[in-house]
């Protein structure tokens, strides 16, 4: 299991270019289910998400290629003809995301049988609320040995009121919804970016959507979907994690090629604390040669702060004036890397969904965990503050999400490094 090694104290300087957005990527990928043409998506993060969906689509009989040298963000995936319509649990327990399949495969085959996520690193995440909605389409759903089966002859359109923002429900009706008889209106929806960047592949596939962005979506359906080429949205989250590590490490930092449309909570929320920022068009840039204050937050679904970002602000709590109370509104158990941020110094207290965070408390540098991937990257920003050298184990949550982090940071000045196994297992074994 590979680890990085960092040591902290060097400002991060420089140009950063965000990838594109996996959390958009990955139902792009899934809405290549709903047509035999091929659909080109480019601007893919080459991150181990992607790779996942790659399998997940192949083993239902997917041709999917994933583009080589200057090309290799572009991922093309034709689903001529899907032979198995299903989603094992040896997939989704690796990414929940695969449940994404669902809506699409029962609208274009009939049929969809995938395995039910169980509990995770942060929460439940149940998938009630996928279930209910196909149910309102007219799929007949079974349950049973883990496994969630829906079947419909067509998907008939209706409403659909989420009971409560979720964001891959939203895009699992969405995709649903397009192939279905008639007109589905959608209520209570997700307003993320990634929402939008579906429907506008959805739309080029020749879907009647309108709304998307917006509580309420309205799909007409049709008959049949196209192929289509289509760009993935900038990683929101990939640039807001560079944005917070700027300010933090007292850098000055370009991010470059993101929507700074999307990262408004972000800024608003680095603006309070007292850090400067300058957006123009597809970049920001953030000044971090000011100390900065602590201020409250509280995660919401778009637009507000999101949850992606709580725990890279919990690392910059650390480190500002004063006390910051942040709520974590829309996972229930997401502080696990509050408890390794104290294992390096940092005075954090937990009261349910609350973390009280006491700064400016100096982080030394210890070994420590990563348990998911936003909280891994937020080890990674208190480490790069932290005096001497930290050591976090299993990146390989880090590299579901983020292309490449210990490049791009090692390109604007962070010392990071990645290495493999400590020990070779046969030495280990010899023992
Ligand atoms: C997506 C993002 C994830 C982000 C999250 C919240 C992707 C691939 N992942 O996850 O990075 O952290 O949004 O912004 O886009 N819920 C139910 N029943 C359901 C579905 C959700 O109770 O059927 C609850 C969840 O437990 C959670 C809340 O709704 O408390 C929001 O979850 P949701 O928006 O669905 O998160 P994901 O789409 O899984």
């Amino acid at each position: 299991m590979d680890k990085f090694v960092i040591r902290g104290g060097e400002p991060l300087l420089g140009t950063v270019h965000i990838s594109g957005a996996k959390n958009a990527a990955l139902p792009c990928m899934a809405a290549a289910l709903l047509t035999d043409q091929p659909v080109i998506l480019e601007n893919v993060p080459q991150v181990r998400d992607i790779q996942t969906t790659r399998n997940l689509l192949a083993a239902m009989g997917a041709e999917v290629e994933l583009g080589y040298g200057r090309a290799h963000h572009r991922t093309s995936i034709h689903c001529a003809s899907l032979n198995s319509p299903e989603a094992s649990y040896e997939l989704v327990k690796t990414m929940r995301a695969s449940t994404l399949v669902l809506g699409p495969l029962v609208a274009r085959c009939g049929r969809a049988r995938v395995s039910l996520p169980g509990g995770c690193a942060i929460g439940a995440r149940p998938i009630d609320l996928h279930i209910k909605g196909l149910e309102r389409l007219g799929a007949k759903i079974n349950q049973e040995h883990g496994y969630v089966e829906a079947t419909a002859a067509r998907l008939k359109g209706g409403e659909v009121v989420f009971d409560k923002i979720t964001v891959t429900g939203t895009e699992d009706l969405l995709m649903a919804a397009t192939l279905a008889d008639g007109e589905t209106i959608l209520e209570n929806c997700a307003r993320e970016p990634e929402v939008g960047d579906l429907a506008d592949l959805l739309n080029k596939m020749g879907a009647r959507i309108e709304g998307a962005g917006t509580p309420t979506i309205r799909v007409k359906g049709v008959a049949k979907l196209n192929g289509a080429r289509h760009r993935i949205i900038p990683d929101r989250i990939e640039a807001g994690t560079f944005l917070i590590a700027g300010a933090m490490t007292g850098g000055d930092l370009n991010i470059a090629g993101c929507d700074p449309t999307h990262l408004q909570a972000v800024i608003s929320k680095l603006h309070e604390v007292g850090v400067k920022t300058r957006s123009n068009g597809d970049s920001v840039r953030v000044m971090g040669d000011n100390p900065f204050s602590a201020a409250d937050m509280g995660t919401e679904e778009f637009p507000g702060f999101p949850t992606d970002c709580q725990a890279q602000f919990i690392a910059l709590a650390t480190q500002a004036e004063g006390t910051s109370i942040i709520t974590e509104n829309i996972f229930e158990n997401r502080f696990m890397h509050a408890l390794e941020m104290v294992r390096m110094g940092g005075n954090i207290k937990i009261e349910g969904r609350r973390a009280i965070v006491r700064g400016k408390t100096p982080l030394s540098a210890a070994a420590v965990l990563a348990s998911d991937l936003r909280a891994s990257a937020s080890l990674v920003l208190a480490a790069l503050v932290a005096d001497g050298e930290t050591i976090i184990d299993r990146v390989y949550h880090i590299d579901r999400g983020y292309e490449r982090i210990e490049e791009k940071l090692k390109d604007v000045g962070a010392q990071i490094k990645r290495i493999g196994e400590m020990f070779p297992k046969k030495a280990v074994a010899a023992k």
